[in-house]
């Protein structure tokens, strides 16, 4: 039985107070959701330490959104996966499709990330998906490919044990237009199958959540189908209301 998960992306919104608001409303809400499905709150840098705090006791765990390739030293700006283990936080989400698109992050910079994550005990969620072009030309079953066998496949067993993937297709981020639930399932089922070449059966316990416009009223249709493991979920996110909504679409 593969892990239920519900992880929020915050991205770059909420002031510190906010967050912690936010974060003290998903907990006073958890209660009516099943208990089988693992939430996961990813907040800015700047209050993942209030956040933990607010959400000490539950068991809704913190990752960040993104780390250092570096151990440490003279990377000004940076932060590093040992600081944000330090913190309590258990995931670090990685290769999101920002990331790739503003920040020019590479399956090398990428495999860095992943090295550090794992060094520091940290879950990396891994982010996976095409653009429309990509998507319009039928290459999304090859970009999706690629992003894995050059980052997921340097992992050793042990590691890939440990990894949630989400598939998020950047046509679908934010944009308000969601992949049908059918082409979420198509695509997931191809990423297992790509993960099987390599890891063999390990594959069949690997989470591999979907992100692009998910909220509460498509949650459940997309989680019913049986390679969707869960929602990386933005914009509704914000709302601890919708985000504790779609963890009710399992
Ligand atoms: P939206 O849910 O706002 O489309 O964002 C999805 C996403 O990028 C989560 O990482």
């Amino acid at each position: 039985m593969r892990k239920k998960i519900v992880a929020g992306n915050w991205k770059m919104n909420t002031l510190p107070s906010e967050g912690v608001e936010l974060a003290k409303a998903v907990v006073a809400g958890r209660g009516e959701v099943c208990e089988c499905v693992n939430f996961i709150v990813c907040p800015p840098f700047t209050h993942l330490s209030q956040v933990i705090e607010a959400v000490k006791g539950s068991n809704i765990a913190v990752g960040a959104q993104d780390c250092a390739t570096e151990t440490k030293g003279a990377y000004t700006g940076e932060v590093a996966a040992q600081m944000i283990a330090a913190l309590g936080c258990k995931y670090v989400i990685l290769g999101h499709s920002e990331r790739r698109q503003y920040y020019g992050e590479t399956s090398e910079t990428l495999n860095k990330k992943m090295a550090q994550a794992y060094a520091n005990g940290l879950t990396p969620i891994y982010c996976v998906g095409e653009n429309l072009e990509e998507r319009e030309a039928g290459n999304h079953f090859a970009v999706c490919k690629a992003q894995i066998e050059e980052v997921v496949f340097n992992l050793t067993e042990e590691q890939f044990a440990n990894l949630v993937i989400a598939y998020e297709p950047v046509w679908a981020i934010g944009t308000g237009k969601t992949a049908t639930a059918d082409q979420a399932q198509e695509i997931h089922a191809y990423i297992r199958e790509v993960l099987r070449e390599k890891f063999g059966a390990l594959a069949e316990e690997c989470p591999i959540l979907y992100g692009g416009s998910c909220k509460p009223s498509n949650a459940a249709e997309i989680f019913a189908k049986e390679d969707v493991d869960g929602g990386l979920i933005g914009g509704a996110a914000l709302v601890a209301g919708d985000f504790l909504a779609i963890g009710k679409g399992f």
